[in-house]
Parts: structure tokens; C-alpha cells; sequence
């Protein structure tokens, strides 16, 4: 079985304008030679200018959020098959700012996820627990509930990834411990392979949550650690490079 591809996404979240593409660019420059996929998942409106900017070039980009129907009278929304035409290739899908902000569910995600696989997109799955579930002790337990709950059969054969965000470690500049990651990794492994037998071994599980360029390396090499989901350290090629080259 061959080991996971690594990936490093960039979320920009609601943060990006066309004066951003330079920083885009720049990433793309310094990314040249990787030793893993890198992307980056801009505001939706940006996304084809993105493309257009980075073609030719080794990063990917990708969507932040999708519907879970191909088009209809849902105002104000994106559909996979609007980010594929648009040129990303991926979209995260279920982040802790979406599960809290919107109410999205596990059934939520998972008809997300359905929708991205009917649009040839590579599904991000996000999950994690509050800061009161791993108080409680209830972070293995949430966190495995959402993997079962927010990944559908149909991910079977395709390519995907999870990422694991403990919502208290987003912006916070707060991280778990290693060994807290790798319990939480190595648990969303197991689930993975109850699911999906052989094939959930090849699916990599993304760290996210205040990863810095002084930290990643530890985390990026830590046990079933596939890549991470970077916010506001993707913003700056600098910063994202840093990230990117401990890989
Ligand atoms: P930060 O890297 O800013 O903590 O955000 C993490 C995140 O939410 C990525 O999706």
C-alpha cells in the first residue's frame, strides 16, 4: 500500500482580493519542487482569476465550501460543479466555521461531499472538537462520530482527504500537544479503515489549527500526520513557503 501524498492547503477563508494574486503567484514560485500537493482555497469569486494565474504551475486551487445540489434556486450559493468550472480541484467541506456559523450537520457534509465527487472535485472533510469536548474527554469520540458521519460510501476509490481541526486551535495560536495529534490522527486512521477497508490507509488526514512556519515541521512528521490545512499563515507567501518546505 503506498503512503499518502501529503498535502498542504491553504484556506484563506473570507480574506483575498484580485491585489492578493501576487501572493498567490509568489507561493506558486516557491512551491516549485514541493515534496507534496500544495493548493490553495480562496474566496469563491476568486477562484478562476487564481486558476488562470497559476496555471502552469504546480498549485492547486480550490473551494471552500459547496452545495450540495449541482444548481437550483438556493441564492447566494456555489455549487461544485460552479468551483470545477470555475478551475478548482478541490473543496474543503464541513470546516468547524461552516458546522458552527451555518448549522451544518454530518448529513450536511456528507451530501457536500457527494456533490463534490459528482463534480470531480476532490473532497477536504473537516473535523474537530470544541475546547468543552476535549475538556469532557470527548474528543476521540466526536471527532470518529464525524468522520463516520460527514464521509459517504460513495468516497470508496476516490481521492480525498481529512483534515482534523480542533476548533480551539483555529486562530488561536493554541496547538495540541504531539502526541494529542498523533492519538487523534491515528483514531481517524482506524475509522478510515473500517470504512473504507485498503483504500482508507491511502487517504491523507490533515493537521489545521494555528500551524506556523516554527511549528509545522514537528507537526508535518508527526504519526499519520498527511499534511496540513493552513488559515491565516497561508495568506503570506513567506509564511506559507515556510510551512510548505518543512514538509
Ligand atoms: P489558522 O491556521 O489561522 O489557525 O486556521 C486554521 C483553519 O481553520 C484552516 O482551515
Amino acid at each position: 500500500m503506498t503512503a499518502p501524498t501529503p498535502l498542504i492547503a491553504g484556506n484563506w477563508k473570507m480574506n483575498g482580493t484580485a491585489a492578493a494574486l501576487g501572493e498567490a503567484k509568489a507561493i506558486a514560485e516557491g512551491a516549485a519542487g514541493a515534496a507534496g500537493r500544495v493548493a490553495i482555497c480562496p474566496p469563491a469569486v476568486l477562484i478562476h482569476r487564481m486558476a488562470e494565474a497559476l496555471a502552469g504551475s504546480s498549485v492547486l486551487v480550490g473551494g471552500q465550501d459547496a452545495h450540495w445540489e449541482d444548481a437550483g434556486a438556493f441564492t447566494g450559493d456555489t455549487s461544485a460543479e460552479m468551483l470545477a468550472d470555475a478551475g478548482a480541484k478541490l473543496v474543503i467541506l464541513g470546516h468547524s466555521e461552516r458546522r458552527d456559523g451555518y448549522r451544518e450537520t454530518d448529513d450536511i457534509v456528507a451530501a457536500k461531499t457527494r456533490a463534490a465527487l459528482r463534480a470531480g472535485v476532490e473532497p477536504i472533510v473537516c473535523v474537530g472538537e470544541t475546547l468543552a469536548q476535549r475538556k469532557a474527554g470527548e474528543a476521540l469520540a466526536v471527532v470518529t462520530g464525524q468522520v463516520r458521519g460527514s464521509l459517504p460510501a460513495e468516497l470508496a476509490g476516490q481521492a480525498f482527504s481529512v483534515a482534523y481541526e480542533p476548533v480551539w486551535a483555529i486562530g488561536t495560536g493554541l496547538t495540541p500537544t504531539m502526541p494529542e495529534i498523533e492519538e487523534v490522527h491515528r483514531a481517524i486512521r482506524a475509522t478510515l479503515v473500517e470504512q473504507f477497508d485498503d483504500h482508507g490507509k491511502t487517504a491523507p488526514i490533515l493537521y489545521g489549527g494555528s500551524v506556523k512556519p516554527g511549528n509545522a515541521a514537528e507537526i508535518l512528521h508527526a504519526d499519520e500526520v498527511g499534511g496540513a490545512l493552513v488559515g491565516g499563515a497561508s495568506l503570506k507567501a513567506e509564511d506559507f513557503l515556510g510551512i510548505i518546505r518543512a514538509l
